[in-house]
């Protein structure tokens, strides 16, 4: 029998919270009187660890795809997508222009390296650039002081029909809990922009779901969200959980409990003994370590729920097991239903902040030795039900 651990993934939910986050913008579009934004679902490290299949299947809806390996790109041409895919971070080297360009693919411009490889280059289409601006995450981008020289560049290839459509994108570094920064950032970026055309694009998850943000852009240039993590039913917030956003776990991690152990008061529990019972505990033992992606960090408290009713982690994690207590759920016994995130247990936020990181870093991290359940939409059997089959 296989260990009693298993991730399910929800293509439905993943549906669910692109249509929501659609209809949220619809109806502000309508409101403001201008149009809606267009989407780009990210789906960067295989679809923030829901599978390349599972993202395409969640958001073929989507007006584009963002990604950032020419990889997982190739992987959603041949599983028969046809609409935009924008790499993140562009190419990498010049052989990667040729991939670009047979794929059409949209790319990020986001330093001077990539400018000198499209001076080089000559694609047989050209190629749709987003410039990339460096708005005070000093990450990727050019600076304000350059970013001009960088557009006049692209102007030209544009002129030699090296480059398509030009357009420009900056990434907020605190959309997520500073809207005075964000503002700032936004300011910034739109009067260096403004000499420039084309679409826009600035808006992670948190900054597509903070009312009106990307309304103050200019209504005349198309624009492009880019929202990710929420697309997946996870909260971009600290201060605000997923369910009140209206989004649904698109990953949901359970296990069963392989034994129970009765423990004194007085009695420690796990590695370390980092938990010691103050009172007589039941305690579970749970088929899920850190090998599977749960958190090491997660402490005692961490919430959990054993067959439908939440309690909390005891002690530290192990690579394979981790404990749970069982003393107010008497009912549970060995082979009783536990979920460390998702659909009937705590969110996978909830579980991050217990571990002292985010739901992002979980739903990336969980490990390939856990095996995927997949719960499909209506389109069994679609061209991305194949790509499944035969890719992952
Ligand atoms: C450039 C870029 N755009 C959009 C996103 C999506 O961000 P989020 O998952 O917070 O929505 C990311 C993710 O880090 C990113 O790097």
């Amino acid at each position: 029998m296989p260990r009693p651990i298993m991730a399910t993934i929800s293509v439905p939910a993943m549906q669910h919270n692109l249509q929501h986050l659609v209809s949220g913008l619809h109806q502000q579009a309508n409101r403001l009187g201008r149009p809606s934004p267009k989407v780009w679902a990210v789906m960067k490290a295989r679809a923030y660890g829901h599978g390349l299949a599972q993202g395409l299947a969640g958001f073929s809806g989507a007006d584009g795809l963002a990604m950032l390996d020419l990889d997982e790109a190739q992987a959603c041409r041949e599983a028969g997508w046809k609409g935009p895919i924008l790499l993140l971070e562009g190419f990498f080297e010049p052989r990667d222009i040729h991939i670009v360009d047979t794929q059409r693919l949209t790319v990020s411009v986001h330093g001077e390296e990539q400018l000198r490889m499209l001076e080089l280059a000559s694609p047989a289409h050209p190629i749709k650039v987003n410039l990339k601006i460096n708005g005070g995450m000093n990450r990727l981008g050019f600076v304000p002081g350059k970013a001009h020289e960088a557009w006049q560049r692209l102007v030209s290839l544009q002129a030699r029909g090296v480059v398509g459509e030009l357009g420009t994108m900056m990434h907020f570094s605190r959309a997520d809990d500073d809207p005075k920064i964000t503002q700032r950032q936004l300011s910034g970026f739109l009067e260096l922009v403004s000499g420039m055309s084309g679409p826009i694009s600035v808006c992670n998850s948190a900054a597509t779901l903070t009312t009106g943000l990307w309304a103050k852009l200019p209504a005349g240039r198309p624009q492009w969200v880019r929202p990710g993590i929420c697309l997946y039913g996870a909260s971009p917030f600290a201060e605000r959980n997923a369910a009140s956003l209206g989004l649904k776990p698109a990953m949901t991690l359970e296990a069963r409990l392989i034994s129970v152990q009765d423990c004194p008061a007085g009695s420690s529990v796990g590695y370390g003994h980092m938990f010691t019972a103050e009172q007589p505990t039941r305690v579970g033992i749970v088929a899920c370590g850190y090998a599977d992606g749960y958190p090491r960090h997660a402490g005692t408290g961490t919430p959990v729920a054993v067959a439908g009713r939440t309690t909390r982690l005891l002690g530290r994690v192990s690579m394979d097991m981790l404990a749970v207590d069982l003393t107010d759920i008497p009912e549970a016994d060995v082979g009783a239903r536990v979920v460390l995130w998702g659909e009937g247990g705590p969110s996978v936020d909830a579980v991050a902040e217990s571990a002292g990181t985010v739901g992002y870093e979980l739903l990336c991290a969980l490990a390939p030795r856990v095996p995927r359940r997949i719960i499909h939409a209506d389109n069994r059997g679609s061209d991305f039900q194949r790509f499944q089959e035969t890719t992952e």
